[in-house]
């Protein structure tokens, strides 16, 4: 493993590092050490890591460390944040930002297979070691799509601002970024959320995925602290539709009570945060299972249809669920209930029977011949009641 020249993206680093550069600092991918070096010498620095995964650059950083009997610097063997302790107010970054070329491995230019799989990893992890105010300075070339990484950097809920670009020779730009923890990952690591990472896009929101430890603040005293998964969903920043998510806690928290979906947890002005549904939606779940379990599970959302209609309200799109089902280990869980809304002519049930009855194909294909007609015909006779008798007979109808 070659040991990384300092190059003009080093030397561009360097000018803000000795601007930025505070406190505690981290020097991640170090090489020659420049960065780190550089720090060392700022004024406001109180102490240096610099670590690489490469331990013939280590090897020799430590040397010269001791060669000069500094104490305000080490250098540690890690490929990123392995073995890296504490927190820090500067974390310095000048990734490996190449995309991969074939049969070569070499991590000094390498950031992965498309350049930028290294601030993914960077990302997932770095927040951890940042104090709430601490701040990254981090290199970028444009041979890694800028605005992939500034996507990266978005989702995984900090911010940032563009401190400089510079044009190189062959079309090449640099950019130096500051980045910073935003205000929402700020108070979800206050209410005890870690390893927040982006999960999908949804129509009007975000959601992310973490792991919330209720009793995080006295961690150090239990014995084996216990993390749960958990999703956040949250409005995004150009969406006018907060009323959407405020629809969604107040009947959460109604529908919990019911058994019905995923347990919430906490909430905040735009956000909600609810136990992580681990499983398989249920078009992809149908594909697969067996005849006994299928019939168990769509009885259960039946079921579960049917106390919505009870409360007088529909939660929409149970005729077309998609992602709306997802069959976990402890049975099906409905989520999303951003649309749902009270009404005198609840469609839960009607609409489900609809979704199977659509099914048909799938549901002979497992040996389950059902009655369409029938049970359309019982669903509209349900529809005037919305009562247990008229449910019993779509129960019957299919054979449940
Ligand atoms: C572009 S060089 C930057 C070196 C130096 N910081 C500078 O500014 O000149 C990238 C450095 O990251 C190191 N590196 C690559 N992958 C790493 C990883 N997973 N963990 C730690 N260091 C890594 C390489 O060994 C290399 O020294």
């Amino acid at each position: 493993m070659d040991i990384y020249e300092p190059a003009e993206d080093s030397y561009l680093l360097q000018k803000y590092v000795r601007q930025c550069a505070i406190g505690r600092v981290l020097d991640v991918g170090t090489g020659s050490g420049i960065q780190a070096f550089t720090a060392m010498d700022v004024k406001l620095v109180r102490e240096v890591v610099g670590i690489d995964i490469n331990p013939k650059a280590v090897e020799i950083l430590q040397k010269e460390v001791q060669e000069k009997k500094s104490r305000k610097i080490k250098f540690l063997h890690s490929d990123l944040f392995a073995n890296v302790d504490g927190q820090f107010n500067t974390v310095i970054f000048n990734p490996p930002y190449l995309p991969q070329d074939k049969g070569i491995l070499d991590p000094a230019i390498y950031g992965g297979k498309k350049g930028h799989e290294i601030f993914e990893r960077f990302f997932r992890d770095v927040s951890e070691y940042l104090f709430a105010d601490g701040k990254i300075l981090l290199l970028c070339s444009s041979l890694t799509p800028h605005t992939r990484v500034q996507e990266i950097v978005q989702h995984s809920l900090f911010e940032f601002e563009l401190l400089e670009r510079e044009k190189m020779p062959m079309f090449e730009e640099l950019f130096v970024y500051l980045i910073w923890k935003s205000k929402l990952r700020l108070e979800l690591e206050r209410k005890g959320i870690s390893k927040i990472s982006f999960f999908a896009h949804g129509r009007r929101g975000d959601v992310f995925t973490g792991f919330w430890n209720k009793n995080f603040h006295i961690k150090k005293f239990l014995s084996k602290p216990e993390a749960i998964k958990v999703a956040v969903k949250v409005k995004r920043a150009e969406s006018t539709a907060t009323e959407r998510i405020e629809n969604e806690i107040n009947w959460l928290q109604a529908l919990n009570k019911k058994g019905i979906g995923p347990r919430m947890l906490f909430f905040g002005g735009h956000y909600l945060v609810y136990e992580f549904v681990d499983g398989v939606y249920i078009s992809d779940w149908l594909e697969k299972s067996g005849k006994e379990e299928t019939r168990k599970v769509l009885g259960e959302v039946l079921q579960q249809c049917f106390l919505m209609d009870k409360l007088g309200v529909t939660k929409e799109e149970m005729h077309h669920p998609l992602k709306h089902v997802i069959i976990a280990a402890g049975g099906p869980v409905l989520i999303d209930f951003e649309r749902t809304k009270e009404t005198k002519e609840p469609q839960n049930v009607t609409q489900w029977v609809e979704y199977i009855c659509r099914n048909k194909k799938v549901l002979s294909e497992k040996g389950w011949l059902i009655n369409v007609e029938k049970l359309r015909d019982l669903a509209k006779e349900y529809k005037k009641p919305h009562d247990q008798v008229h449910l019993q007979a779509i129960l019957a109808g299919l054979k449940l």
